[in-house]
Parts: structure tokens; C-alpha cells; sequence
């Protein structure tokens, strides 16, 4: 009886160590994602701040506190050339129009991230 229950200690303790690895590989995915959306973000900084605090050209909302579904969206609309909110569209689809979709989604993943 003993022994039955030392090894199902036994493979309790692998199975949650199981789960341990899997999370932190998880956690890895997710910050090279931010690591890739932050590196895409140095070329919209000039425009809209460090932190996504300035309004653009004087023109754009800011878009520091946007969730990364409406940054997404936005940035979409752009590429395809459908967003003109400001009468810029213009400028903001050369910003993007060379993105894939992976990239937009870990851009606007970064920027949900600025405070
Ligand atoms: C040359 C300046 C400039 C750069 C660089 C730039 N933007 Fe913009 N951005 C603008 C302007 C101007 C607008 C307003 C466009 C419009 O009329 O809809 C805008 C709008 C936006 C909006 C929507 C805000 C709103 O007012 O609806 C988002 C989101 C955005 N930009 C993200 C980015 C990202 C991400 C990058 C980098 C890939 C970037 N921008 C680079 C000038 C810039």
C-alpha cells in the first residue's frame, strides 16, 4: 500500500512538473512576441511618442491605453486603405502596408502594453 502511494507521489510530482515547463514555454512565445511588436514600434515612435502619448502629426488620437484589438483593427483598415479618420490615412498606410498580419498582431500586442 505504501508503495502505491509513493509513486503515485511519484507521478503527481512529474505531471505538475510537466505542466511548469509548459507554462514557462508559454511565457517565452509571449515575450519574444512583445520582444518583435517593441522593435516594429521604434519607427512609429517619432510620430506617436515613446509611450503612444503624442497625438501624431498633431493629428491622430493618442493611442496610448488602446486595447491590442482596436490597435489592430485600426492598423488594418490602414493597410487596406479603407481608415481615414484624420484625412491621413495616407501616411498611416505607408507605415503598414509592408506588414504581414503576424507583425501587426505583436505591434498592437506592444502598444496595449504602454502606460
Ligand atoms: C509620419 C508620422 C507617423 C508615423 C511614423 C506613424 N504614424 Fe500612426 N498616425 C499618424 C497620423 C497622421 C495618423 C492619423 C491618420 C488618419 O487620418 O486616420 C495616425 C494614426 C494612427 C492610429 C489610429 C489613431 C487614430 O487617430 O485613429 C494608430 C493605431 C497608429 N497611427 C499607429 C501607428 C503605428 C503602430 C505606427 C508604426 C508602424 C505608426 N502609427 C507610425 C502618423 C504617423
Amino acid at each position: 500500500m505504501k508503495r502505491i502511494a509513493l509513486s503515485l507521489l511519484l507521478v503527481c510530482g512529474v505531471a505538475m512538473a510537466g505542466e511548469a515547463n509548459a507554462t514557462d514555454a508559454n511565457a517565452t512565445a509571449g515575450a519574444a512576441d512583445a520582444g518583435k511588436g517593441k522593435a516594429l514600434y521604434a519607427k512609429c515612435a517619432g510620430c506617436h511618442g515613446a509611450d503612444g502619448g503624442q497625438k501624431a502629426l498633431g493629428k491622430s488620437e493618442v493611442i496610448k491605453g488602446w486595447d491590442a484589438a482596436k490597435v489592430e483593427e485600426a492598423l488594418k483598415g490602414y493597410k487596406a486603405g479603407t481608415r481615414n479618420v484624420h484625412g491621413m490615412g495616407g501616411v498611416m498606410k505607408g507605415q503598414v502596408a509592408a506588414m504581414s498580419d503576424e507583425d501587426i498582431k505583436a505591434l498592437a500586442a506592444y502598444i496595449a502594453t504602454l502606460k
